[in-house]
Parts: structure tokens; C-alpha cells; sequence
């Protein structure tokens, strides 16, 4: 099944939201270029959650894995990737990505100052589109040095191809989340109530959004990949469909 019979008639709009957050990014290129300095942006990727990957994680958190679930159970259906050179461009890039009028910021994870006890380290955000073509959806942007996407990609395969099973994150307790729910009351995970869902369904109010800080359980990212016959790996579903510009 395609991504767009899956998601059916909103996979269009999933497509909006993607190229939204993009185009901001790119405007953000521009602004730097314009204002004489180079860019923090090395490159970037965008994918819609293929159908595959996105029943799988709906049954791993117990929903059914269905187009209704995957629209108002899960955040991060649509996926940009804003990989630079250092740390301190990830920093610029996701707050300007924050700063814009258009999103709203549902979370942040940031691996980079609280890395994972793997050594993951990534800023992410859970941004809510309130104005725009891509109104009302949801997506996960990921801003990563280059270092840190060539290690992650390596390290989402090695866990696949050893069967280590995924580690919980933050020994000692220490959560790198920063959760604002636009539609007020704690968050954890991407549970009902406070997915995209509503705000597919609802638009979104920035006023309304609230901030809290509650740890978040980390969600096991399943064995994914396997090795082809020829030995050469496959790339995870979580990996593939991620188109670079
Ligand atoms: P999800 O249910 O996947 O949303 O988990 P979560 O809500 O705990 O989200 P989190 O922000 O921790 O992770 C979101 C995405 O970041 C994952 O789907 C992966 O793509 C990536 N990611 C998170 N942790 C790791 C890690 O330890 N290694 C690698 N390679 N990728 C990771
Ligand atoms: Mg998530």
C-alpha cells in the first residue's frame, strides 16, 4: 500500500505541512546569506512515515493501526531532517524555526545538551502549523550535526543487526523534554488527546499553548532493517524514504 492510500485524502496535506517547514528553512538560508553569513544549514531531508512504519509504531503504543490513528495518535507522520555543520548551528536553526509565527511548538527534545546514554545526540521538535498550507498537522523536525546523522544512521542499523535491545534514556532521570501542548495539560508521548489529531481536527491556538517538563518515556525503536542475500544492508523503513535536497 502507498503512503497516499494510507493516509488518504489527508496525505496532500501531510505533503503541504512538509514542504512548509522546508520553505522555512530555506527562507532562513536566505536571511543569513542576505545578511553576509554563511549558512548553518549543510542539507536536508524530509519523509511522510511510510504505511509500513507507521502501523508498526501504532501497535507498539497499543492503537489500532489505522489511517484514524495515524492522523490523531501520532506526531511525527511527517519527518525534516536539518543536518549541519555544528552544534552551535542547530541551536540557530531551531530557534529560528521556533521564532516563526506559523508553528508552534507542541515539544522539544534536546539530545545535544542531555545526550542519550547510546551517545544519540539531536535537537527535535514537534512543531504545530497554524497558519499556511500545511495548517493544522504536525511535524517532527530533527536538527543534527553531520557527525551525529552519519553516526545515527549507522547506530539505528547496528541495532537492528545485533538485536541490542534499545536502552532507556537519561540514567539518573534527567529528561531533555521541554512539552508544550497547545491544548494544555501534560504530555506524554504521543499519546490521544494531544496528537495531531486535535489539530487536524481543531486548527490551532497559540495562546493556549502551555509549557511543561515531564520526562518522556522512550519509545523502543524496533529492529527494523534486515540484510539483504548479497549481504549488503538494507536501510531501516525508519531510514528509507528520506529524500535529501
Ligand atoms: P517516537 O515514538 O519515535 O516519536 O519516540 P519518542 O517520542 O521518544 O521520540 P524521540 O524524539 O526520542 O525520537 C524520535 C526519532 O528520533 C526516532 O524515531 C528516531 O528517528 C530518532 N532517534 C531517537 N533516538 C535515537 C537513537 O538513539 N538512535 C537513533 N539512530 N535515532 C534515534
Ligand atoms: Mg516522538
Amino acid at each position: 500500500m502507498t503512503a497516499r492510500e494510507f493516509y488518504g485524502p489527508a496525505f496532500d496535506q501531510l505533503r503541504l505541512a512538509e514542504k512548509q517547514v522546508l520553505g522555512e528553512v530555506r527562507q532562513g538560508q536566505k536571511t543569513w546569506r542576505d545578511q553576509g553569513r554563511s549558512s548553518p544549514v549543510l542539507y536536508t531531508s524530509s519523509r511522510i512515515k511510510s504505511p509500513d512504519s507507521m502501523r508498526r509504531k501504532l501497535l507498539l503504543r497499543g492503537c489500532l493501526p489505522t489511517r484514524q490513528a495515524a492522523l490523531t495518535q501520532v506526531r511525527d507522520a511527517v519527518g525534516v531532517r536539518v543536518i549541519c555543520a555544528f552544534q552551535n548551528d542547530v541551536y540557530l536553526v531551531a530557534q529560528w524555526l521556533e521564532e516563526r509565527p506559523a508553528f508552534v511548538v507542541l515539544e522539544t527534545k534536546d539530545y545535544i545538551s542531555y545526550p542519550k546514554e547510546n551517545g544519540y545526540r539531536s535537537y527535535h521538535l514537534i512543531l504545530g502549523i497554524r497558519e499556511g498550507p500545511g495548517k493544522g498537522t504536525t511535524v517532527e523536525v530533527q536538527l543534527r550535526t553531520i557527525a551525529t546523522d552519519f553516526w545515527a544512521s549507522l547506530e539505528h542499523q547496528l541495532k537492528y543487526k545485533r538485536e541490542v535491545p534499545p536502552r532507556r534514556a537519561h540514567p539518573g532521570g534527567t529528561a531533555p523534554v521541554r512539552r508544550r501542548d497547545c491544548l494544555g495539560g501534560p504530555v506524554h508521548g504521543d499519546h490521544p488527546g494531544t496528537a495531531g489529531g486535535e489539530l487536524l481536527r481543531d486548527g490551532l491556538s497559540g495562546d493556549a499553548a502551555a509549557a511543561n517538563k515531564s520526562p518522556a518515556p522512550r519509545t523502543p525503536h524496533p529492529a527494523e532493517a534486515d540484510p539483504g542475500e548479497s549481504g549488503r544492508l538494507r536501510w531501516p523503513p525508519e531510514c528509507q524514504g528520506w529524500s535529501s535536497r
